[in-house]
């Protein structure tokens, strides 16, 4: 049985950045399975496909290869060879990706990629489903959260250093909009699972999260 680590919670609660590091101090390999479903929403903008044609998104899924690999200790996608990392973080695919995320067809695909990633190796893999449907049996199961107001201030600092002119107002906006998408939809909802530890980080900095995570990991070994 492998060990593996799932994180879960809304957009901007800080996931990434924790799982990574969590994942470097445990030599496991770190899966963004957020970063898949914003590959396919790239493919659907690309291909002028519309969230509403479920045909198109069912279509989509068999002509949309997508694969991930390692550089560096860092993940990478691979869309029908091409590698599209950079081109997944914009708002534009952002969205499009919590739209699109909802079809059943794409989440069947892409749990089947995260299974398979699971089963090979030790993973600390984060997303919104990962605890209540990818790895109902992963030992460790976290819910990482924050207020949105939090995670809009996290954003904007994010943005506005990477010189990227934002407003904080419609990041709030857009933040609430996600949650309510994901916490809404039918298919695989963001929830906390019964057996996963909530841990929010509105007044923690990022030492302390991965401290208190790798904590809860060593009692539950
Ligand atoms: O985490 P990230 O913001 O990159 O995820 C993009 C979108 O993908 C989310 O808004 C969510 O709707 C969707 N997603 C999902 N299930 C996951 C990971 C992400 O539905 N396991």
């Amino acid at each position: 049985m492998r060990d593996n680590i799932a994180i879960d919670g809304p957009a901007g609660a800080g996931k990434s950045t924790i799982a990574k590091e969590i994942a470097r101090q445990l030599s496991f390999v770190y899966v963004d399975t957020g970063a898949m479903y914003r590959a396919m929403a790239y493919y659907l903008l690309q291909q002028g496909i519309p969230p509403e044609d479920a045909q198109g998104m069912e279509k989509a899924c068999r002509t949309a290869d997508i694969t991930i690999q390692y550089e560096n200790g860092e993940q990478q996608v691979i869309l029908n060879h091409e590698n599209v990392t950079a081109r997944l973080r914009s708002e534009e695919v952002g969205n499009m990706a919590s739209v699109s995320s909802a079809s059943p067809a794409i989440r069947r695909k892409l749990v089947e990629l995260q299974r398979q990633m699971a089963r090979s190796t030790n993973v600390v893999m984060d997303g919104r489903d990962i605890g209540t449907q990818v790895l109902p049996d992963a030992n460790v199961k976290i819910f990482l959260t924050a207020s949105a107001h939090t995670r809009a201030v996290r954003r904007y600092k994010e943005l506005t250093e990477r010189g990227i002119a934002c407003d904080i107002h419609a990041i709030e906006a857009d933040i609430n909009e996600r949650d309510h998408r994901d916490m809404t939809r039918e298919i695989s909802p963001l929830r906390q699972a019964e057996d996963a530890v909530l841990v929010d980080t509105s007044d923690m900095d990022i030492p302390e999260v991965i401290h208190a995570i790798l904590e809860i990991y060593e009692e539950k070994k």
